[in-house]
């Protein structure tokens, strides 16, 4: 390093350049570069082993990325199912067991009774009410469940019991993990209008719970939701203790596919189908008589069907050549729908009535204060509607006492068939 200096130097000497400490600047110069270089080294090698943890790291961010990419594969053919064919989706097999405890559960079950059809306004609300209204003064402890975020029943119900405070919570019993009990005593009692009658309203949170539940099921992150309805209505607080215990539950059900209904008609000992006689209800009751049959078979074995009203009835005196008509075309009908017969109520119709037509949203006539003559005609019709009903399910006390006698219904002025 001298030499090399020393030559340096005689050679700058020659150009005439005498640079002082020049030797010992070049050795400076040298031992930094060497410094420098070793730290370098040991730089590269801990890049080298910091690479190493980030391919490791990228490695196992690929894995993850790829196991999520297949579950999410999976969960969109779920919702491509939901939006191919709603049906087929909500009727996918249950669990065994869970639809063993189910079906052992509805053995010992009071009648729950779904009010049911897709068709918008045939006349289900109006039906449920007045159902209850009738039960209930018969002295059935009746729950009215409200499925439909439009609210009808609720608004009806709560209207004529001057309830302007309550708490719309019908959401909550398609919701998994309440507690029985508190959810029992959460239900709106309707003592105005009957000391014996209770009602879980609904309002527009309805809508908003029953898409959170059907997603959350879609993405797997609730495993069964068909169900819930029905485990709580089973469980011992709504239907072994005495003192909460009810008599009959009637299910309004919407005249859409949706969590509701589906809960609905999962819980459903029975199910009650309102229609029209006219040719827009007639394909839709045959189609909802089929969804029906296709929910039974999957999910509900045991649940039967009470039968379909006729609703909105033109003529107290009989049925117009028209409304006839379509009844003997759903009687031939049903059986290719439904798999097998259904009585069509034709004795026990629901007539078209001013009285109801005014009361939707504001009362229950059944339940009217006044006396008149015809709200005494839509009493006596809807006590015929009962009284067949009265005779078709198993009315049950848990608690080893006998359930009240049925009021015995009036008469009503039969629509000749
Ligand atoms: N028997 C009847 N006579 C006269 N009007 C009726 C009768 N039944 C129902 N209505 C009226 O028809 C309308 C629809 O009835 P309702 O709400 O009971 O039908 P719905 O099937 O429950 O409808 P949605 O499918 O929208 O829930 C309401 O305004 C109601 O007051
Ligand atoms: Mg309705």
């Amino acid at each position: 390093m001298g030499r090399v200096g020393g030559c340096v130097m005689a050679d700058l000497s020659i150009l005439g350049l005498n640079i002082p400490f020049f030797k010992e600047a070049i050795g400076a110069v040298v031992g930094v570069s060497g410094f420098a270089y070793t730290w370098y080294r040991v730089g590269r090698h801990a890049g080298n082993s910091a690479d190493a943890k980030i391919i490791e790291a990228l490695r196992s961010d690929v894995a993850v990325i790829a196991s999520q990419k297949e579950s999410l594969a999976r969960r969109f053919s779920n919702l491509e199912n939901v939006v191919r064919d709603a049906r087929d989706f909500w009727i996918r097999p249950p669990e065994p067991e869970t639809l063993t405890k189910h079906q052992t559960a509805l053995r010992t079950s009071m009648p729950i009774i779904c009010v049911v059809n897709f068709k918008g306004g045939v006349g289900k609300t109006t039906i449920c009410a007045n159902l209850a209204a009738h039960f209930a003064e018969a002295g059935k402890r009746v729950l009215l469940i409200d499925c439909d975020y439009q609210g009808s029943l609720s608004d009806t119900a709560l209207t004529q019991a001057r309830v302007d405070k309550f708490n719309a919570n019908s959401h909550l019993l398609i919701e998994p993990n309440h507690e029985s009990q508190w959810l029992r005593m959460a239900a709106e009692r309707l003592s105005p209008i009957n000391s014996r009658l209770w009602i879980y309203p609904a309002f527009y949170d309805y809508s908003r719970s029953e898409i959170n539940m059907m997603f959350r099921w879609l993405i797997g992150q609730d495993p069964e939701i068909r169900f819930n309805m029905a485990t709580y209505l089973q469980s011992a607080a709504f239907k072994e203790d005495p003192e909460t215990q009810f008599d009959l539950v009637l299910i309004d059900a919407p005249p859409r596919l949706l969590t509701g209904a589906v809960n609905a008609l999962t819980a459903a000992t029975h199910v009650l189908v309102p229609t029209i006689l006219d040719g827009q209800s007639h394909l839709a009751t045959l189609n909802t008589l089929s969804a029906i049959r296709q929910f039974q078979m999957k999910l509900n074995p045991s649940q039967r069907v009470l039968g379909v009203v006729p609703s909105m009835v033109g003529a107290a005196t009989g049925y117009s050549s028209v409304e006839q008509e379509y009844i003997d075309e759903l009687e031939r009908q049903i059986p290719e729908f439904y798999g097998s017969l259904v009585p069509v109520l034709k004795s026990r119709p629901i007539l078209r009535r001013a009285e109801l037509a005014k009361a939707g949203g504001s009362e229950i006539v059944v339940s009217s204060t006044s006396n008149s003559q015809t709200v005494r005609q839509v009493r006596d019709m809807f006590a015929e509607l009962a009284d067949y009903i009265s005779s078709n399910v198993q009315w049950r006390r848990n608690d080893g006492t006998e359930a009240p006698k049925m009021a015995k219904p009036g008469q009503l002025q039969k629509v000749a068939s």
